[in-house]
């Protein structure tokens, strides 16, 4: 019972998608424990480029099962568009999706009140996703979220809209001076979308189980990254979810004895979209530099990404939360044109230097990184297909950072395509 979770060990958008992509090629079933269609995962085979938000990034791959577990909270329509684009692409979508009857569904005031939230908080806001997602973890804590068991049951869903819609219109027209918004509207819309899903419906659980009883290669899709995790992140300013190696479990049924292995993915430099503390980001034309080699603008936004250099502290942090046993070092490339590279390896706050990540975002917010400095390669490193294919200095730089975060590498990326993915150490990884 082989199984392996990909996870995200920054800000997100480590290049998750695609490695999720790549290792499907081995995988039997993929399985997407958390957050919602904030997510973007980007797949590029052979040029074309799909950005994929809720649909599992084992998509593309015939023999995949793809799961969206319990732990997803999924918006109903993007889901529907997401496979229209899918399926314009070529790929089937039928019995290889399964969607969790337990999964909460994303509803249009979700999406209203992350707005009327975030304009409440004016210079305090967060810089979501504006998705919902915020508000339905919430209502799902209060026990107020309505589950995709429910949406597909035309009785089951009008009676839970009815039970909760005249609160959530209260709080928007006396709290946020927002209108009401129509339950009849509500349930045409989403009575069709029920309508349309109904068929991908069912016990996620259960199949899991069967999937990993039959012996079967399971790969869990992480979403976002840990320093977004609900519990671990630099709170407030993250997700709503457990996005690290954690929300495996309440975000599938699946057992934690039965998650083999986790491969982190670090991207070789940092980002971060929205607001919060990021001690490495670099303001001006180095940070620029970044951003337009990096192509660092949201897949799902649209948002030019912050960017920083690799933050040790913060990662040392990431990897003993996940247990990450293996590392994929992605966006390589993009440091090929550097003459120098930097690596934060301790913060120093007044008096104090931290080599922990600290909680305190006062302290994360005016600290000093200290960095040690590497030299770069100036060389195209995106042909490379081995590692021995790589510039010695870029070896150096790889076995520094492995040194540094006392975990191996498995996997390098050199570019955004499926084949620009370099297996260091193959066996090891599925466990
Ligand atoms: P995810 O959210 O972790 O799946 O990452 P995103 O898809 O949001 O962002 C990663 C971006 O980098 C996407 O545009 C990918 O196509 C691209 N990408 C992934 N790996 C590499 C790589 O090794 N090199 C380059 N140049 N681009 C990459
Ligand atoms: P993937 O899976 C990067 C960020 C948002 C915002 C904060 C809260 O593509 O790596 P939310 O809409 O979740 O309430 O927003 O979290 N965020 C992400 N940043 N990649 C993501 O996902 C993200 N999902 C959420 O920008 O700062
Ligand atoms: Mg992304």
């Amino acid at each position: 019972m082989p199984s392996l979770c990909v996870v995200g060990m920054q800000w997100g958008d480590e290049g998750k998608g695609k490695l999720i992509d790549y290792l499907a090629a081995q995988a039997d079933v993929v399985v997407r424990y958390a957050g919602g269609s904030n997510a973007g995962h980007t797949v590029v085979v052979n040029g074309e480029k799909t950005v994929l938000h809720l649909l599992p990034s084992g998509i593309l791959h015939e023999q995949c099962l793809c799961v969206v577990g319990n732990g997803v909270v999924v918006d109903p329509g993007e889901l529907l568009e997401e496979i229209a684009l899918v399926e314009s692409r070529g790929a089937t979508v039928g019995d290889n999706l399964l969607i969790s009857d337990r999964a909460q569904v994303v509803m249009p005031y979700h999406k209203v009140l992350d707005k009327v939230l975030e304009e409440a908080k004016g210079a305090g806001k967060l810089g979501t996703t504006l998705r919902g997602i915020g508000p339905c973890y919430a209502d799902k804590a209060s026990r107020t979220g309505i589950r995709m068991i429910e949406l597909v049951r035309p009785d089951a869903f009008k009676a839970r809209l009815e039970a909760t819609l005249p609160a959530v219109n209260r709080l928007l027209e006396q709290v946020y001076g927002h209108e009401a918004l129509s339950l009849d509207d509500i349930l045409a819309e989403y009575g069709g979308h029920g309508e349309r899903l109904r068929r991908f419906v069912g016990d996620s659980v259960t199949a899991l189980h069967r999937a990993f009883a039959a012996g079967k290669k399971v790969l869990f899709e992480g979403a976002q990254g840990s320093m977004l995790d609900i519990d671990f992140g630099t709170y407030p300013f993250l997700t709503s979810s457990n996005a690290s190696v954690c929300g495996v479990p309440a975000g599938t049924g699946v057992p934690p004895r039965l998650v083999g292995s986790v491969l982190g993915v670090v991207k070789a430099y940092t980002t971060r979209v929205g607001a919060g503390p990021f001690p490495t980001e670099l303001h001006g034309d180095l940070g620029d530099r970044l951003r337009e080699d990096g192509g660092e603008f949201g897949a799902t936004t649209g948002r030019p990404r912050r960017c920083g250099w690799l933050d040790a502290v913060a990662l040392r942090y990431a990897l003993a939360i996940n247990g990450t046993d293996r590392l994929a070092i992605t966006k390589l490339d993009v440091l090929d044109g550097q003459p120098t590279l930097k690596v934060c390896t301790a913060y120093r706050h007044g008096k104090r230097v931290y080599d922990t990540f600290p909680s305190d975002l006062a302290v994360l917010e005016g600290c000093e990184p200290q960095y040690e400095e590497l030299a770069g390669w100036q060389r195209d490193t995106s042909k490379a297909q081995h590692i021995e294919d790589l510039p010695a200095v870029t070896l150096a730089y790889l076995n520094r950072i492995e040194e540094l975060l006392g975990v191996p590498i498995g996997i390098v990326s050199v570019g955004n395509e499926r084949r620009q993915t370099i297996l260091v150490e193959g066996d090891g990884l599925f466990r």
